[in-house]
C-alpha cells in the first residue's frame, strides 16, 4: 500500500466544516468547550447517512443481527463488573511549570514538551465520567455516563435471546453515544470527550471465534471500501500481546491515513467470554445458552467490531477532500459518496425570473419527497455550482427558459461535470438510478448528452 495523504490538512478541513454547516465548536458563543462539537444542518445529514449505511449493512440486510438502544445510565456494578472502575484509566502527569498535563505514554522525553519543565510522577486517572442519580450527592448515588455502547448489550444478553430465540452465531447491534474524559484531546473530532458509537457484539460458540474474528475484520474493511474510501488510505493494525485490552484475546483497529497520521477508526476485538462471565458472577444470573446439538449449556464467545461515528465522519471527509478547476475556475469539492453525501440533489433555476419559479418549485417538491434535495436561486449559476460541489451533492438539477417549452432539465454530475437532459417525468428515475451509480450518459427515452464533461 502506497502512502498517499489526504489533500487535506486539518486547518482546511476545520475551515470548511464551520464556514458550510458541517460542525462548530460546542457552545461557541461561550469560547466553546474543549473536545466537544456540535453537527451543523450538513454534518446532521452526514453523521445521520454514516449511521443509517452501517444500520443498512450490520442489521438490515443480514438475518444473524439484532438492534438494541440501552440507556446510557446503567447500574454501577455494570462498570465494577466490567473492569472499568479499576481500569479505564491513563497515565496522567503535570508539567510542574506550566501545569499542563499529559498522558505519560504519550511522551517521548521526560519533560513537558511545551515549556520543558519537569513533570510529577504519573498518577491514574480514570476516564468515565461521575454523576448522581436522583437528589442526594453521597458515594451510594453515583452513576457513570458509558464510556462504550458494549455493556448495554452484554447485560441484555438473555433479554436478547428469549425474545428473539435467536441461536448461535447472532449479533446485537446498538448506535449510541459514549463519554471518556480523555486526557489529551484535539484533531478535531478524532478525539472527543462526547463521541457515538456504532458496536457490534457478535456471540459465538467458542472454537469458531477464530473464524469469526477474521470474518469480521474482513467485512469491517470492505464496508468503509464501499463508502469510498480509497484503499490505500486504510490499513489493519494488530495489536501486540502488552497493549491488549484486559477482555481481549486478539484485536486489529482499522487505521485511517488521517492528516496528522495512520490512526484507529474501528477496533475489532475477541473479548472471548469475558465479558458474559463477569456479569454472571456480578449479577448471579446465569449468563449462558442452551447448545441443542451438545445438549450443554455454554458461555459464547464474542467478537466485537466497534467503529466511531465522529472518526468514520472525518475520514469520509479527509478522503473526499480534493481542488480542481472546473471552466476555468479553481473548485472546492468532496467527492462524498452519494449514500453519505448531505444533500443528495440541488435544483437550481437558471435565473431569478419569476417565469420559471413555478415549474422550479414543481421539481422541487416532487423530489424532496424522496431525498434530501436544496433549492437554490441565488447569485450567479456558476456559484450555485460550487456550493454544492463544496459540500458535495452528487448532482444538480438546472431548470431553464427551454424547460417551460421542451419539459426537460439538465442533470450535471459534481465530480466529471457531464451534463445530461432529460424529460421531468423520467428525472426521479433517472436521479435514482445515477445515486445507485448507474452512468450519467445512460439516458432515459427523450434524453440527450448535453455536455461531455471537464
Ligand atoms: N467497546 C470497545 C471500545 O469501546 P475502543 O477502541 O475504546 O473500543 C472503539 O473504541 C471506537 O470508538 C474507536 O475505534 C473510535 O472510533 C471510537 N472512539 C473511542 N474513543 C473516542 C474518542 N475519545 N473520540 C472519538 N471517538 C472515539
Amino acid at each position: 500500500m502506497t502512502e498517499s495523504r489526504p489533500a487535506v490538512d486539518m486547518e482546511k478541513l476545520v475551515s470548511l466544516c464551520r464556514r458550510r454547516g458541517f460542525i462548530f465548536p460546542s457552545s461557541e458563543i461561550y469560547g466553546g468547550l474543549s473536545s466537544c462539537w456540535d453537527y451543523g444542518p450538513l454534518g446532521v445529514e452526514l453523521k445521520r447517512n454514516i449511521k443509517q449505511a452501517w444500520w443498512r449493512a450490520v442489521v438490515q440486510q443480514r438475518d444473524d443481527m439484532v438492534g438494541l438502544d440501552a440507556s446510557i445510565l446503567m447500574h454501577p456494578q455494570v462498570w465494577q463488573a466490567s473492569g472499568h472502575v479499576e481500569g479505564f484509566s491513563d497515565p496522567l502527569v503535570e508539567c510542574k511549570s506550566c501545569h499542563k498535563r499529559w498522558r505519560s505514554d504519550e511522551l517521548e522525553g521526560d519533560k513537558c514538551p511545551d515549556c520543558g519543565g519537569e513533570l510529577t510522577e504519573p498518577k491514574l486517572f480514570n476516564l468515565m465520567f461521575k454523576t448522581f442519580i436522583g437528589p442526594v450527592e453521597d458515594e451510594a448515588s453515583v452513576v457513570y455516563l458509558r464510556p462504550e455502547t458494549a455493556q448495554g448489550m452484554f447485560v441484555n444478553f438473555e433479554n436478547v435471546l428469549n425474545t428473539t430465540r435467536k441461536r448461535l452465531p447472532f449479533g446485537i447491534a446498538q448506535i449510541g453515544k459514549s463519554f471518556r474524559n480523555e486526557v489529551t484531546t484535539g484533531n478535531f473530532i478524532f478525539r472527543c470527550r462526547e463521541f457515538e458509537q456504532m458496536e457490534i457484539e457478535f456471540f459465538v460458540k467458542p472454537g469458531t471465534d477464530k473464524q469469526w474474528f477474521d470474518y469480521w475484520v474482513e467485512e469491517r474493511l470492505n464496508w468503509y471500501v464501499s463508502l469510498g474510501i480509497k484503499k490505500e488510505n486504510l490499513k489493519l493494525r494488530e495489536h501486540t500481546k502488552e497493549e491488549l485490552a484486559h477482555y481481549a484475546r486478539e484485536c486489529y483497529d482499522i487505521n485511517y491515513l488521517y492528516p496528522m497520521g495512520w490512526a484507529e477508526m474501528e477496533g475489532i476485538a475477541n473479548r472471548g467470554d469475558f465479558d458474559l462471565v463477569e456479569h454472571a458472577k456480578s449479577s448471579g444470573k446465569g449468563l449462558s445458552y442452551y447448545d441443542e446439538e451438545s445438549k450443554e449449556h455454554i458461555v459464547p464467545y464474542i467478537i466485537e467490531p466497534s467503529a466511531g461515528v465522529d472518526r468514520t465522519a472525518l475520514a469520509l471527509l479527509c478522503d473526499a477532500y480534493d481542488e480542481d478547476v472546473a471552466d476555468g475556475e479553481s473548485r472546492v469539492l468532496l467527492h462524498l459518496h452519494p449514500s453519505i453525501a448531505p444533500i443528495k440533489v440541488a435544483i437550481l433555476p437558471l435565473s431569478r425570473k419569476e417565469t420559471l419559479t413555478p415549474l422550479s418549485q414543481e421539481v422541487y417538491a416532487e423530489l424532496r419527497q424522496h431525498w434530501m434535495t436544496s433549492f437554490d436561486e441565488a447569485q450567479s449559476i456558476g456559484r450555485r455550482y460550487r456550493r454544492q460541489d463544496e459540500i458535495g451533492t452528487p448532482f444538480c438539477v438546472t431548470v431553464d427558459f427551454e424547460s417551460l417549452e421542451d419539459k426537460q432539465v439538465t442533470i450535471r454530475e459534481r465530480d466529471s461535470l457531464r451534463q445530461i437532459r432529460v424529460p421531468i417525468e423520467s428525472l426521479k428515475a433517472t436521479l435514482q438510478a445515477k445515486l445507485d451509480g448507474e452512468d450519467l450518459f445512460v439516458l432515459p427515452d427523450g434524453g440527450k448528452i448535453w455536455k461531455e464533461g471537464k
